[in-house]
């Protein structure tokens, strides 16, 4: 009985969770509805002291799915993950001395940190883009701290904003760009920073800013004692952001719209009517669901030494198949 009770309850939740967008004012109850929200994997867009935020659990990673789903964004980027404690950056990446310090001054605040990733967090793969680097923020904005403290997790969050539209400042604006593809918006009234957080390179030794933002060149070198670098874009400097461009790929042959796949070949399929398939993206060719296996299952492919080399089915060219496309079009690439 107490079973039942439990299970309408959740899908309750569930068809609540598929329905209208809920824009919701910022107190302490909603901030609990919201947080609540984040845990069952969906989607907040919340306020932080530069831009509103589209979150979603980063322990989650068909909730991390449906923000690429919400942006229409035609490739993976990776995502900043706020955090509402430095300390949580060690538990997923590995901060140098200048991380500590920085955070230290400039915490919470409008700086964002690239790090080194901790291995083995295959559920961060979607997160970061399949890069081996974090991206990691602490807010300065009391309804995005309540929100991460509650949600008992970090949250993921780009812009809640379509792509190609500009970065939003109000839930209002939030709400004329996604809509319903939200499932709440937290009111928090306008951002009082209004331009994205300064991002800062520390995968090198030298420090670089990948992204100009709340704060300055100058206040970084103020703090290091050292000559910060801007980045030039040039995508052979392993200090550029043209480091996005060494997307994670196999070390394998990878071959993809493959529907007959050769005997040495893993084959990762997508859909039904793929039998023999080692691995399968979706079986019910749920592209969210694809997306949100597509960095775990190339890495387990690639590690699996019973076969030389990886094949993928078709995946379709709509909706979050775009993006998929995008990514295995580069890892079958060969350098
Ligand atoms: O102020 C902000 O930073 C806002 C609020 C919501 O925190 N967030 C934001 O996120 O602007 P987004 O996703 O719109 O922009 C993050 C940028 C993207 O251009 C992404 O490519 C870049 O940061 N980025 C993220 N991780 C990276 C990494 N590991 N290496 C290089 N660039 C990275
Ligand atoms: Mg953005």
């Amino acid at each position: 009985m107490r079973f039942i009770v439990l299970m309408s309850v959740k899908i309750k939740f569930l068809a609540f969770i598929d329905g209208d967008v809920m824009i919701l004012s910022a107190m302490r109850a909603n901030i609990g509805k919201a947080a609540m929200m984040i845990r069952m994997g969906g989607l907040v867009a919340f306020p932080t002291e530069t831009v509103y935020g589209l979150g979603a659990s980063i322990r989650n990673s068909r909730a991390v799915a449906a923000i690429f789903e919400a942006k229409g964004r035609p490739t993976f980027n990776p995502l900043i993950t706020h955090i509402a404690e430095a300390e949580q950056m060690n538990e997923f990446a590995v901060p140098d001395s200048r991380a500590v310090f920085l955070a230290q001054k400039f915490w919470p605040g409008p700086l964002t940190f690239v790090l080194q990733r901790k291995p083995q967090q295959a559920f961060l793969d979607l997160v970061c883009a399949g890069l081996p680097t974090m991206t990691i923020r602490c807010p300065n904005h009391p309804v995005a701290l309540e929100l991460i403290e509650r949600a008992g997790v970090p949250i993921a969050a780009p812009s809640a904003n379509r792509s190609q539209t500009l970065s939003p400042t109000t839930a209002e604006a939030v709400w004329k760009s996604l809509d319903e593809r939200v499932d709440i918006i937290l009111d928090g009234g306008a951002c009082s920073v209004g331009v994205e957080s300064t991002i800062l390179d520390l995968t090198t030794p030298q420090a670089v800013i990948l992204r100009a933002g709340g704060i300055t060149k100058e206040d970084l070198e103020d703090a290091l004692q050292e000559t910060v670098y801007f980045s030039d874009g040039n995508p052979d400097k392993p200090t550029s952001p043209g480091q996005l461009s060494r997307h994670y790929a196999p070390a394998k042959t990878f071959r993809i719209n493959v529907t007959d796949p050769r005997p040495d070949e893993l084959f990762i399929a997508f859909g039904s009517g793929f039998n023999g398939a080692q691995l399968n993206l979706s079986p019910q060719g749920d592209l969210r669901e694809a997306a949100a296996n597509l960095f775990a299952f190339m890495r387990a492919a690639d590690e699996n030494k019973k076969f030389n080399a990886i094949a993928m089915a078709p995946i379709p060219m709509e909706g979050l198949g775009v993006a998929i496309n995008d990514r295995i079009k580069r890892a079958s690439r060969r350098a």
